[in-house]
């Protein structure tokens, strides 16, 4: 949960205006009026980092494209990465009757399409792991924060991340931290191996090296995009699946409508149906 501090300097209407055209040409995120206070004290720390005065440096310096890595922090405060391991669990037994119904020499692969700092992708792959030989599946996270992906590749988590990790899972593919990771947990190596983690806007078409996936979660991202946003990024997403793979959203969010490729399975899980000859 944010909380506004109240030492924060105000965000005038019109640096307000630049950020939000900022954060909605990087992301399809439109931040809502009224959020000015939030945003402001998103951004306290930033500025205090690069000891700049007032909000309009810091707007100069990501809004002029010579900012460089202030533009990704910048991106990174401005969109929420609310995640945890085993969230909305109710997708994971048709992610894993999916598996199990695999047939073929090609890998199973699922997608963690906006996917924080990677507990969603572990998530998937511990559940995989128990359903299929290794090197017969991978998952891939990617998220639009540089940060956030760069935080999944350690795979580094507070203990207090694992208690909503299946204890014989936990036992299984986590290790408890120890000198300077005191306090941590870090993923196992065995676990690691089949998980890799890119940056990547969803509201760009994705590079076709990204290759074609059996199951994409596109999880609590949806909700923060403007209709127009939503139907490109569910379509950028649906690209990349195979016919008859599954897309699973939030249980805050809805796809129905929004891409005639999709058929509904069950609340919250659609199909991608082959494209009818016309
Ligand atoms: C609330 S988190 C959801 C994480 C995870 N899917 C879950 O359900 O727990 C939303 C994530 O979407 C990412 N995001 C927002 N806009 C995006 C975009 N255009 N492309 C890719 N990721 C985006 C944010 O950076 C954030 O990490």
């Amino acid at each position: 949960m944010d909380v506004v501090d109240d030492r924060v300097p105000p965000l005038t209407a019109g640096d307000f205006e630049h950020l939000r055209a900022f954060v909605l040409n990087a992301t399809g995120i439109r931040l809502a009026n009224g959020k000015q206070h939030l945003v402001a004290s998103r951004l306290w720390s930033r500025l205090r980092a690069l000891q700049l005065h007032s909000f309009e440096d810091y707007v100069r310096l990501v809004t002029t494209g010579e900012a460089g890595p202030e533009r990704d922090w910048a991106i990174d405060a401005l969109t929420t990465h609310e995640t945890s391991f085993f969230r909305e669990a109710q997708h994971f037994p048709s992610l894993v009757e999916h598996a199990r119904r695999h047939r073929g020499p090609r890998r199973f692969r699922v997608w963690s399409a906006a996917c924080s700092t990677g507990e969603e992708a572990f998530s998937v792959a511990m559940l995989l792991a128990g359903q299929l030989a290794p090197g017969t599946f991978e998952v891939l996270g990617t998220d639009v924060s540089v940060p956030s992906v760069e935080a999944a590749h350690r795979g580094v988590y507070p203990l207090d991340r694992a208690h909503t990790i299946p204890p014989d899972l936990l036992r299984r593919y986590c290790r408890k931290g120890t000198g300077p990771w005191e306090g941590s947990f870090i993923i196992e190596p065995t676990l690691r191996q089949h998980v890799s983690f890119l940056a990547l806007n969803l509201c760009e078409p994705p590079p076709p090296s990204l290759g074609m996936f059996d199951v994409a979660l596109l999880r609590n991202v949806l909700i923060y995009l403007e209709p127009a946003e939503k139907l490109v990024m569910v379509r950028n997403v649906v690209d990349h699946l195979v016919v008859g793979g599954l897309l699973l959203n939030g249980h805050a969010e809805s796809v129905t409508g929004l891409n005639p490729e999709l058929e509904p399975v069950v609340q919250t899980v659609h199909r991608k149906r082959a494209r009818s000859a016309s």
